[in-house]
C-alpha cells in the first residue's frame, strides 16, 4: 500500500474517532445499497471483465461515504474501489470498498459488506466492516482488539493444517483465475476444506471470530483488504505476505499464529503468489 502525502507534523489523529466516524458512515452506507438492492438490475455493469460486477448501488454507497468522511475531516485523502480518490493533507487516507462481494449482492445472497479503512503515515489505524444483511459490525483500532457487536473477538486456537478449514477467493480475470485454481489443487487434499464465501472482508472477519481458521488470496485490492486484515491481526490471526512482509496486494494470508507458517510453506511450495 501507498502511504498518504503527509506533513511530518500533521497530528496524531486519535483512532477511536476514525473508528467511529468510519462505523457511521458503514451502517448508513450499507442500509443505503440493501434498500436499493432490488432495483439494481437494470443498473448491473461490468469493469475488469465480464465477470466482475458493479452496481448503481456500489456507487451511490461509495459517494455517500466520501461526503460523509470529508464532511468532518476536510483535509483527508480518499482511496475509493469506484474511482473517489484525492490526496490526503492531514495526514489520514481513507480506503473504502462500498460493496465487498458485489456479486452476492447482484444475486441477493447475505454475504456482502461495506469495508472502510483509515490509514495514518501509512499504517491501517482503524478498520470497519458492516454486513447489512445480517446487521453485524466488525470493527477494530490499531493496538485496541477487535469485537463484533461490540463483543470482543479471538481467532481459533491452531490446529493441524490437516484439520484446518481455509478460506480463499479469486480474482475476476481467467488467467489468474487457471493459476488459481492450481493452487487450490494442492491445498485442497491437505486440509479440511476450502471456503469461498466471495468477500474477501468478511472472509478476514469471519477468521476473526473463528468461524474459518484460515484465509489466503492472491491479487486482492487495497480495499477490499485493508479493514480485514486489522480486524484479524486484533483479534490475534497472524498476517502477512508469503516472502517475510504485511500482506499486500499481491498476497495476503491471515491464520493463528501456529498455522501460519505451515499454510505459508505449503503455499510458497506452489508459488502461490506467482504467476497471472
Ligand atoms: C471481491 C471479493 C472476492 C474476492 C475478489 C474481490 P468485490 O471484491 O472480495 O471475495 O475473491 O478478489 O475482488 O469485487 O466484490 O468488491
Amino acid at each position: 500500500m501507498t502511504t498518504a502525502k503527509h506533513s511530518p507534523n500533521v497530528a496524531l489523529p486519535n483512532y477511536c474517532t476514525l473508528r467511529d466516524l468510519a462505523v457511521a458512515m458503514a451502517v448508513r452506507a450499507g442500509e443505503l445499497a440493501a434498500s436499493m438492492r432490488d432495483s439494481i438490475e437494470a443498473s448491473t455493469t461490468t469493469k475488469s471483465s465480464s465477470v466482475d460486477l458493479v452496481t448503481a448501488a456500489d456507487k451511490a454507497a461509495e459517494a455517500l461515504i466520501i461526503e460523509g468522511l470529508l464532511a468532518s475531516r476536510p483535509s483527508d485523502g480518499i482511496l475509493g474501489e469506484e474511482g473517489g480518490e484525492r490526496p490526503s493533507q492531514s495526514g489520514v487516507r481513507w480506503i473504502i470498498d462500498p460493496i465487498d462481494g458485489t456479486t452476492n449482492f447482484v444475486y441477493d445472497a447475505p454475504d456482502y459488506g461495506v469495508s472502510i479503512a483509515a490509514e495514518f503515515k501509512g499504517e491501517i489505524v482503524a478498520g470497519v466492516v458492516y454486513q447489512p444483511a445480517t446487521r453485524t459490525l466488525f470493527e477494530a483500532v490499531l493496538d485496541g482488539g477487535a469485537r463484533r457487536n461490540g463483543v470482543d473477538l479471538a481467532v481459533n486456537p491452531a490446529n493441524e493444517l490437516a484439520t484446518s478449514l481455509i478460506a480463499t477467493g479469486f480474482g475476476y480475470l481467467a488467467d489468474r483465475r487457471k493459476d488459481q485454481a492450481q493452487v487450490l489443487l494442492a491445498v485442497l487434499p491437505r486440509v479440511r476444506d476450502i471456503r469461498r464465501l466471495g468477500s474477501a472482508a468478511l472472509d478476514l472477519c469471519f477468521l476473526a471470530e473463528g468461524r474459518i481458521d484460515a484465509y489466503y488470496e492472491r491479487g486482492l485490492n487495497a480495499w477490499d483488504l485493508s479493514a480485514g486484515v486489522l480486524i484479524a491481526a486484533e483479534a490475534g490471526a497472524t498476517v502477512g505476505n508469503l516472502r517475510g512482509g504485511k500482506p499486500d496486494t499481491g498476497f495476503v494470508l491471515a491464520a493463528p499464529p501456529d498455522l501460519f507458517n505451515p499454510l505459508r510453506d505449503l503455499l510458497v511450495s506452489v508459488d502461490a503468489d506467482l504467476g497471472s
